[in-house]
């Protein structure tokens, strides 16, 4: 297999991206979010229309993950104004998931934010999502905090924050 990431620069190619994390994002999240919630959550976070204001306007990077040139995987970044950069999102198709695919996509995030000068990188992640937890302290993550931030309509996430010194 020949993984490759890159940027996502064209609006067809984060119609692509929209269009599996809807498909990930209902696959995954039913043993954890209501479907009500899982439906508010990909509109307002991961719909073209929310990507595509996250890029014009709150500095997000997307990256496509592609194995022999199939979309199996995407990752959303962004560098905050302190020495933080924020891993926002960090996901892989279903039937390609445990065979260290994560790992890459860690490492080019880690890549990313050296280049834009930051020293830390940090993400929230679902306290009941134990597999990303547990991935995340294999890679070197630490948990720091946990936060409930209510995003409207009756829904809160309910997170830890974790970390990692670049
Ligand atoms: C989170 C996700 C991207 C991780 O990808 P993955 O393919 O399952 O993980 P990988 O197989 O690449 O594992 C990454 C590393 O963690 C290790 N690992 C995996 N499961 C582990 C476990 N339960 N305990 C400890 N280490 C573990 C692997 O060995 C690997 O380390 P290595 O590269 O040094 O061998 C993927 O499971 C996914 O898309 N999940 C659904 C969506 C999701 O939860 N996204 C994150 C939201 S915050």
């Amino acid at each position: 297999m020949s993984i490759n990431i890159t940027k996502v620069k064209y609006y067809p190619e984060l119609a692509e991206v929209a269009e599996l994390a809807d498909k990930i994002w209902h696959e995954f999240f039913v043993s954890i979010l209501s479907g009500g919630q899982i439906d508010y959550m990909v509109e307002k976070f991961q719909s073209l229309n929310a990507m595509t204001e996250q890029i014009e306007n709150q500095r997000y990077s997307y990256f496509a993950v592609r194995e022999d040139g199939e979309l199996i995987g995407y990752i959303g970044m962004k560098p905050e104004q302190d020495d933080r950069f924020f891993l926002s999102k960090l996901y892989l198709r279903s039937d390609k998931r445990g065979r260290g695919t994560a790992s890459l996509m860690m490492k080019r995030v880690f890549e990313e934010a050296v280049k834009s000068g930051k020293n830390r990188v940090y993400l929230t992640v679902n306290k009941h999502n134990d597999h990303a937890v547990a991935v995340y302290k294999k890679i070197g993550f630490s948990i720091i905090d946990d936060v409930v931030t209510d995003i409207g309509s009756g829904y809160v996430m309910d997170d830890y924050i974790m970390e990692y010194t670049l």
